[in-house]
């Protein structure tokens, strides 16, 4: 039995993201070398590592952004679909907010999170905007629904962004560096809305540097280094007591900022 997988048993959390034995390549850059993850449903896991060590194409994977070369990736129970109609699912059921906001620019903040919610998951527009509206009162902003991303902070962005995400009703949400683009006053009210997001009972992966964020909210703290997780921990027992001499090294430099 793997570390996660113990870690998942002691929680008791029916598991709702696994990896199992996970191998990717780019070109002859080994970017993920056998990895195994499960997150329980409900479940906070923080991905942390120095830059280049694979977390992005970890998050990647798991909506198929990026294919695998070898192992296997579940989401509730289900091997990743390939493509069509299941791969559409799939990616609703994954959501993602990225360092980038990438809302569409052209639409409206009530239109970008209606949008996906009436193509994909066939809802009437009168039941999504009605959705929109509860979600952009939920992160705040409730205020901008009839504004163009352009005309918002990057911080207001991204909670459309994470509001978006959410629409979609997905089953888990990965956040990839959600608030490393933002000025330093707007990152705690994206954080704001991803802690109370984790104590709704989100099933949510981040890859974040943000270890304030990481104490409060995470269940469980994951150190990748050279595409491998090197160590898969409690945050009090990651920050306090780390098992690997790269985790301690990494975590010297980030806390003495
Ligand atoms: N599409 C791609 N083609 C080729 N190489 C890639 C591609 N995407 C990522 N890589 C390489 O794979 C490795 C892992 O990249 P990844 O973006 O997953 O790292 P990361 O941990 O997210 O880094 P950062 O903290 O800088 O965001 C890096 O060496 C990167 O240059
Ligand atoms: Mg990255």
């Amino acid at each position: 039995m793997t570390g996660s997988e113990s870690n998942v048993a002691s929680t008791g959390r029916r598991p709702l993201v696994e990896l199992r034995d996970v191998d990717k390549h780019f070109g002859a850059l080994h970017v993920l070398r056998s990895v195994d993850l499960t997150v329980g449903e409900g479940e906070v896991v923080v991905v942390i590592g120095p830059s280049g060590s694979g977390k992005s194409t970890l998050c990647r994977t798991i909506n198929r952004l990026e294919t695998i070369d070898s192992g296997r990736i579940t989401l509730d129970g289900r091997e990743l679909p390939a493509e069509g109609k299941e791969l559409a699912k799939l990616r609703a059921d994954v959501g993602m907010v990225f360092q980038s906001f990438n809302l569409f620019a052209h639409k409206t903040v009530r239109d970008n999170v209606t949008l996906g919610p009436v193509k994909a998951r066939g809802k009437s527009a009168a039941e999504a905007r009605k959705k929109a509206d509860e979600l952009l009162e939920r992160v705040g902003v409730a205020n901008q629904a009839d504004k163009y991303p352009a005309q918002l902070s990057g911080g207001q962005q991204q909670r459309v962004a994470i509001a978006r995400a959410l629409a979609m009703e997905p089953k888990v949400m990965l956040f990839d560096e959600p608030t490393s683009a933002l000025d330093p006053e707007m990152i705690n009210e994206v954080l704001d809305v991803m802690i109370s997001l984790a104590k709704s009972g989100m099933t949510m992966i981040v890859v974040t540097h943000e270890m304030g964020f990481a104490r409060r909210a995470a269940d469980r703290v994951v150190f990748m280094a050279d595409g491998q997780i090197l160590e898969d921990a409690e945050p009090e027992q990651f920050f306090t007591a780390p098992r690997h001499e790269r985790s301690k090294d990494f975590l010297s430099k980030i806390l003495t900022h």
